[in-house]
């Protein structure tokens, strides 16, 4: 059955963990889908694992769209977010509307993601009221590495935890229907999420949220730049990948692939008549 906002809703009050993987491409969509994820994020972060950039800021409306509706290509069941990729939101609440309905007219997903707290709060406020859902995206905001100095864990001193909880309740006023946490300490995040009554998302905030989302990259070992420590290799797909890569290199130079099974016939009386 189709994961909705109210699914994620239902299951913050039922107490069932909400499931959100990262996904860029239909291929991987289907696979994500067929396990049961609740919902599929389009993420910005396809900037990184699957651009190469060395952070988000440089992915464009047109990098988001494209990836989003191949997603939603694949996606029967789970709720597909998009995000909105960095000077997509920021610069006006006019901006924010047309760019968000562009990723849910033209990548048809679901639900848009943007990142920052009270700052934003008027472009989640009128994105919502153009009946488009929003999850905000609090505490370690990666398109805002360089106001940060750097990707870094937040809210640890009192002043930024008390901002935290404030943004938080600042952005379930203006209509998010789910809060991503990223990056901030557990305890916090527990705080958090009992504070609210929309659902919170965490990555890198502990196991007291009512989710947790990770970048499959991250979690199946396929992007090997750097692993943050809230990261942790459900499988080692990276090293299936490479053994694959290597066996295909060794037939094809041995001669042993393509074998019989894997080619196409043609009679001997035909062929022996073109040589
Ligand atoms: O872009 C992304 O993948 C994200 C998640 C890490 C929350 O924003
Ligand atoms: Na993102």
């Amino acid at each position: 059955m189709k994961n909705t906002v109210a699914t994620l809703q239902q299951q913050k009050l039922d107490g069932d963990k909400i499931t959100m993987l990262t996904a860029y491409d239909y291929s991987t969509a289907k696979l994500v889908d067929e396990c049961g994820v609740n919902t599929i994020l389009v993420g910005d972060s396809l900037g990184m694992v699957m651009l190469g950039y060395e952070d988000t800021i440089s992915v464009t409306m047109e990098d988001m769209i494209h990836h989003t509706a191949a997603v939603t290509r694949g996606a029967k069941n789970a709720l597909v977010v998009g995000d909105m990729p960095f000077m997509s939101y920021q610069t006006s609440v006019y901006d924010a509307v047309v760019n968000a309905g562009r990723l849910m007219k033209e990548g048809r997903c679901q639900a848009v993601k943007l990142e920052g707290g009270a700052s934003v709060c008027p472009q989640i406020k009128a994105i919502t009221e153009a009946s488009i859902p929003v999850v905000a995206h609090i505490g370690l905001t990666p398109q805002s590495v360089n106001a940060f100095g750097g990707f870094k864990v937040q809210g640890k001193s009192e002043a930024d935890a008390r901002r935290l909880i404030e943004e938080a309740k600042a952005v379930e006023a203006a209509g998010a229907f789910a809060i991503v946490l990223e990056c901030i300490p557990a305890k916090l995040a527990k705080l958090i999420t009992e504070s609210v009554s929309i659902p919170t998302i965490g990555i890198g905030a502990g196991a007291d949220c009512d989710g947790q989302v990770l970048v499959y990259q991250d979690m199946l070992a396929l992007f090997s730049d750097f692993k943050p420590k809230f990261v942790k290799h459900f499988a080692n797909a990276g090293e299936v990948m490479k053994q694959g890569f290597t066996d295909y290199i060794k037939e094809v130079k041995e001669g042993t692939f393509p074998a019989a099974e894997h080619t196409f016939k043609i009679a001997d009386d035909i062929i022996n008549k073109l040589y």
